[in-house]
């Protein structure tokens, strides 16, 4: 039985099995539970290996390979992901120290790796350069002249790009928007900052400016403030031609693919988006005598999102008539901070009951001491009681990766799960993890 026909999800292609199970790459979900205990969470490997083919197939289509697809890992950051995808050829993008360390120590090649991030200490950038990661992406002037310092003294030269908020507004939630003046990341474009930072750049002996970087935002399902932006940033290159005379040959377009989370979600419209950008950088390229710049794109939802979920166990169902109903379960904003942080949406599902109808409307409560601690407000499930497995679906990116450690609770574990066989790629965090650091 295919699951998506069923409920008419367009989320993934999970199914089901003989039991009325939900099953994820090809393991029951039920049996996951027993045998790793809840919350914990299952991706399905196969899903995310498919998603990074489409992107690097399509970088081969639309740019004749001459650019690279960095997995943006933030959204899900551990040495299996950094593995899997060293293994898939694509390169990634680090946001921290840790992040770095982490990519590293799972073997993941330097050069690949793009550091990002607003406010790098010298901590990191001296790391980043003993490191010889390929590129880092400065964020403001106080970071290239700390970077700038740095190499002087390291004797090593660093190559870079620059972080520019093209002033795009992809109409997004608040929070998630990143590519507006208002942004407390990169170089602004109408104020004559970014000009004057690639003029600073190219001034230094030791940071070898190669090109710019810009990422307009998160869940972006249109096409258009793509194309403008990368219309933008080639308009940005052919400036700083003019004024310094050299032609930068990077352009990274960030990420901010979106994903359904619901099943009235579009559908993932990257193929569009390799399509419709790559026309305009050729002809933008054409008409302001550029060359066609090395491309880079930085996917990091779109990889993980749909690939991963969270199951759960039901502790209570508290009904409190003419208001709602709670369904409290033995996770929740400690492993996945994005209702509470900004009302994002989930499809919820018995995982032992799912091939039941979805009609209980209810509220699905986390354990913490929080009264906000809620991952979906009235969302449709199984009618469900203690005991039930709760699947949390779409729960792939910025979960794990957002986990805390609130009420000290231990993050859950991490499980690949591929053609009926599962792996532990992160161990669940024990009582003695918890107090690791304390002295
Ligand atoms: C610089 C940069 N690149 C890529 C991404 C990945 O975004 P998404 O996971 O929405 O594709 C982000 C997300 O915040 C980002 O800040």
């Amino acid at each position: 039985m295919n699951w998506g026909n069923r409920l008419m999800l367009n989320l993934n292609d999970f199914s089901l099995n003989e039991k009325g199970h939900l099953l994820i790459g090809g393991c029951d979900s039920v049996e996951l539970a027993k045998h790793y205990g809840t919350p914990a969470y299952v991706y399905d490997e196969n899903i995310i290996r498919r998603s990074c083919r489409a992107f690097t197939s399509s970088m081969r289509e639309h740019y004749d390979g001459k650019g690279m697809v960095l997995y943006a890992s933030k959204a899900f950051a551990c040495k299996g992901i950094y593995r899997l995808v060293k293994e898939e050829g694509m390169g990634i993008d680090v946001v921290s120290g840790g992040e770095l360390y982490t990519a590293l120590s799972a073997d993941f090649p330097a050069e690949k790796i793009y550091f990002h991030g607003n406010n790098k200490t010298a901590k990191e950038l001296e790391m980043a350069l003993k490191e010889n990661v390929g590129r880092i992406v400065l964020d403001n002037f106080e970071e290239l002249k700390r970077l700038d310092k740095i190499a002087i003294s390291a004797k090593k030269r660093a190559k870079v790009l620059l972080r520019i908020k093209p002033g795009v507004d992809a109409g997004l939630h608040e929070f998630v928007k990143t590519g507006q003046i208002d942004s407390k990341f990169g170089f602004a474009l109408e104020t004559g900052e970014a000009m004057q930072a690639a003029q600073v750049a190219m001034k230094s002996k030791m940071l070898d400016l190669v090109g710019l970087h810009c990422h307009i935002g998160s869940q972006i399902f249109d096409v258009a403030p793509f194309e403008y932006t990368a219309k933008i940033m080639l308009g940005l290159m052919a400036d700083i031609k003019e004024e310094t005379g050299r032609e930068l040959n990077e352009l990274n377009l960030g990420g901010g693919f979106g994903i359904p989370y619901l099943s009235t979600d579009p559908k993932h419209p990257f193929e569009n988006y390799m399509a419709a950008v790559s026309k305009v950088l050729k002809s933008e390229t054409a008409r302001l005598g550029l060359k066609m710049p090395y491309v880079l794109i930085e996917p990091g939802r779109a990889i993980v999102g749909t690939a991963g979920l969270t199951l759960y166990t039901v502790g209570s169902v508290k009904n409190i008539p003419g208001v709602r109903t709670y369904v409290a379960v033995d996770g929740g904003m400690g492993d996945n901070p994005r209702y509470s942080l900004y009302g994002a949406h989930y499809e919820v599902i018995c995982a032992n009951k799912a091939d039941r109808p979805r009609d209980l409307v209810a509220t699905i409560a986390g354990r913490y001491c929080e009264s906000g601690d809620l991952i979906q407000e009235n969302t449709r499930i199984q009618k469900v009681q203690e005991g039930d497995i709760l699947a949390v679906l779409s729960t792939g990116a910025y979960n794990y990766s957002m986990a805390s450690n609130y009420n000290r609770v231990g993050r859950p574990p991490v499980i690949f799960a591929n053609q009926g066989q599962h792996t532990l790629v992160v161990k669940r965090e024990s009582y003695d993890d918890l107090i690791k650091n304390d002295i």
